[in-house]
């Protein structure tokens, strides 16, 4: 895939392309290196504002047992789990990416007839990039992480090719307009500003382009937000010894926020819901019986100028 789009994720100058893996920037002298295929486009304070994080990330996410050594094992994302570890949650996965490609990017690719120009923030292995590309899309694939087992360093495990880029959400190393759709899949929530991450979105987004956010949890009452954030603190002290709180992320969306941020970025959106089953359906109801706190809903999540 070409790399024209690329543009200084600093003063957002083009950038000149001195060898097959270097990208350099005319105007402050910065280079950008293709290493172990993924471009690097993390600027040192980004690096240094992110490197808790990450390894934090990490850190759980090996706990936890994620990735494997088997290509097999990312190809079959979303729709089987063969380490068996994470099968619930993957299929709860699986019917958001199906329903994002029916209701969402089937209908702008028949809009457009072409193939779509998508941006995948906070990408994670991968999976997603690589069922789009698998349909003719062109995919751009970014995350912090690099790491193979879970970051951006899997796509060697894939058939499809796509572009992997680490940067962060708010500084995006693309030009203006160049999208059809940006997408955070399962990620939006871990943004520190969701007014600065939407409007980096929009910024490279075409203007008949569109956002979606989905995997994310949404919530009728902002304290039940706060609950989960402070429940999900004291497991991790407890089972790995940190919080894994280095990020000022915003952790979770309500319903008034995604209303707020709206009208403030000039915004419309369209939320649809996937059919998780009867079981899903009834934990708000279960939830309320038991005097616990409001359940998370996961929303496909669509915004359009
Ligand atoms: C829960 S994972 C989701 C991964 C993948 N989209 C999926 O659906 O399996 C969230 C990802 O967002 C990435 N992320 C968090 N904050 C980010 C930021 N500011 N810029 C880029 N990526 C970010 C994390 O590194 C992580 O890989």
């Amino acid at each position: 895939m070409k790399q024209e789009f690329f543009i200084c994720p600093r003063c957002r100058a083009r950038l000149e392309r001195v060898a097959p893996d270097r990208l350099t920037c005319p105007q402050d002298g910065l280079d950008f290196w293709n290493v172990d295929g993924i471009w690097r486009f993390l600027l040192p304070d980004g690096q240094a504002h992110y490197s808790r994080f990450m390894a934090d990330y990490e850190a759980v996410r090996g706990f936890e047992g994620r990735g494997s050594p088997q290509a097999d094992y990312y190809r079959a994302l979303p729709f089987r789990d063969l380490s068996g570890k994470f099968s619930a949650d993957w299929a709860i996965r699986a019917r958001s990416y199906n329903l994002l490609v029916r209701e969402v990017l089937t209908r702008l690719q028949g809009r457009l007839q072409r193939p779509l120009k998508i941006l995948d923030l906070g990408a994670g292995n991968g999976w997603l990039s690589n069922r789009l590309a698998a349909q003719g899309d062109r995919v751009v694939a970014v995350d912090l992480l690099v790491n193979e087992q879970d970051g951006l360093g899997a796509w060697k495990h894939y058939e499809q090719q796509f572009t992997p880029v680490q940067a962060e959400f708010d500084h995006l190393p693309v030009m203006d307009r160049f999208a059809d759709a940006v997408i955070f899949n399962a990620s939006f929530h871990y943004s520190e500003s969701y007014g600065k991450t939407l409007q980096e979105a929009l910024r490279v987004l075409d203007p008949a382009g569109q956002i979606v956010i989905l995997d994310s949890p949404v919530y009728r009452r902002r304290e039940s937000g706060e609950e989960m954030v402070e429940e999900r603190k004291s497991d991790f002290l407890s089972r790995y010894g940190f919080a894994s709180d280095a990020l000022e992320s915003e952790n979770f969306l309500t319903y008034q926020r995604i209303r707020g941020l709206g009208e403030s970025l000039g915004v419309r959106w369209r939320c649809i819901h996937p059919n998780y089953g009867l079981r899903w359906q009834l934990r708000p109801l279960i939830a309320w019986l038991r005097g616990r706190r409001e359940p998370a809903k996961f929303h496909v999540i669509v915004g359009a100028r």
